[in-house]
């Protein structure tokens, strides 16, 4: 990567060349894989460069401005960084600039100590999150809304307690599949796929794999409805179970922005949402929901790094179809042993999602033996 700070900075824990850093991942996901019976697995390489649509900068004072940094690759510090070409192209360009902004206006730096975006893939929208150790206030809303002018984007201010927000707090992200385009909205501070191409190349990928079906089809851990939307085409009805409030108030938005009226979105944890199909333990939230004549033929779940819990495992067990989305190859290996006693292994991809780290994004779609 063309930037001068490669290799002493920890945001590219793997700083080799792009294709060196892929084959070492792919490797070691087949070393995790070792001795397990996956089909040959599709490999979808990420932009070498301004991939990333959200990223965090800590805030570095120093006299006379402040800069943004990242923590260096060894050792304990920081390193101040100017210009970071794994971000998206307009945050890229204007980073200097906008902590020069911030560095000549006192009600913007005092005790800020992090500065995180939010950028669309057409770079269209962006929302700045300015992230401080002190209350804020009119003072500092005046100082935002003026950033905000100078860089067309919505700012964000944060401190204990307090939320103050300039203009829009979410971006609109735009992906076609199949001739048709979804439009999704990304709120400020909460789960959205960090790589715009490579989430398009998983929607796509997913999405090719099903034929429309006369069944229902459950999803866990749905965050802003990324993948329920477009695979609403491919089902009757759809049921989709997210925690966070604000990811799944921004899934209803989205379904009904895109036209998706066969969707039932429920917050709740994906473990108390196997209690409630077990009938161990009703929810009133669930009540508008007739669970005895669901029929989910096709199950995806999209977990964090920690990998299912034994309820939603056994869950998704009984199903026909599952599509197992996972940021980390231990886990899905993990819960791979429980699924492959009774279903197999019909497809497998590996996501370049996060370039120049270690971290591995992968899917496998599973189907009952
Ligand atoms: C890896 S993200 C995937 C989100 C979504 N599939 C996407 O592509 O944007 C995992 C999501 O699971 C949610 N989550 C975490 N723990 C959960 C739990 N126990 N039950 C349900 N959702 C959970 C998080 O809020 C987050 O939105």
């Amino acid at each position: 990567m063309n930037c001068e700070s490669f290799g002493e900075c920890g945001g590219c824990a793997l700083p080799l060349e792009y294709e060196e850093q892929l084959s070492r991942k792919t490797e070691s996901f087949f070393d995790i894989f070792a001795g397990f019976d996956l089909p040959e697995t599709k490999i979808f390489a990420s932009k070498k460069s301004r991939f990333r649509n959200r990223g965090e900068f800590r805030v570095w004072h120093e006299s006379g401005g402040v800069a943004l940094s990242m923590r260096k690759k060894r050792g304990n510090g920081a390193i101040a960084i100017g210009r970071c070409p794994a971000m998206n192209n307009r945050f890229c360009a204007n980073m200097q600039a906008m902590a020069d902004f911030i560095g000549d206006r006192p009600a913007l730096f005092e005790r800020l100590f992090e500065l995180d975006f939010l950028a669309s893939s057409d770079e269209k929208d962006m929302v700045v999150a300015l992230i401080y150790h002190k209350p804020i206030d009119e003072r500092w809303s005046e100082a935002a809304r003026a950033f905000g002018d100078r860089f067309d984007i919505g700012v964000i201010g944060r401190s204990k307690g307090i939320k103050l927000v300039i203009g829009d707090e979410f971006i609109t992200e735009r992906v076609t599949i199949e001739g048709k385009i979804w439009s999704y909205k990304y709120i400020e501070g909460a789960f959205s796929q960090p790589n715009g191409y490579i989430n398009h190349k998983m929607l796509g990928y997913i999405f090719d794999l099903f034929e429309p079906i006369d069944s229902d089809y459950l999803e866990l851990y749905c965050g802003n409805g990324n993948f329920t939307l477009p695979l609403s085409k491919k089902f009757n009805n759809l049921v989709a179970i997210e925690a966070n409030a604000n990811s799944l108030a921004t899934a209803k938005i989205n379904a009904i922005n895109n036209d998706c009226d066969n969707i039932f979105f429920a917050r709740m944890s994906a473990e108390d949402f196997a209690s409630a199909m077990n009938k161990t333990r009703p929810f009133n939230r669930l009540k508008e929901l007739d669970l005895d004549a669901c029929r989910f033929h096709t199950a995806l779940v999209d977990p964090p790094r920690f990998g299912l819990d034994c309820a939603s495992l056994n869950l998704i067990a009984s199903r026909e179809r599952i599509v197992y989305i996972s940021c980390n190859p231990k886990t899905l290996r993990r819960d791979l042993e429980d699924l492959s006693k009774t279903h197999r292994v019909v497809s497998a991809a590996l996501f370049d999602q996060f370039p120049y780290t270690e971290h591995i994004e992968s899917c496998v779609i599973l189907e009952r033996k």
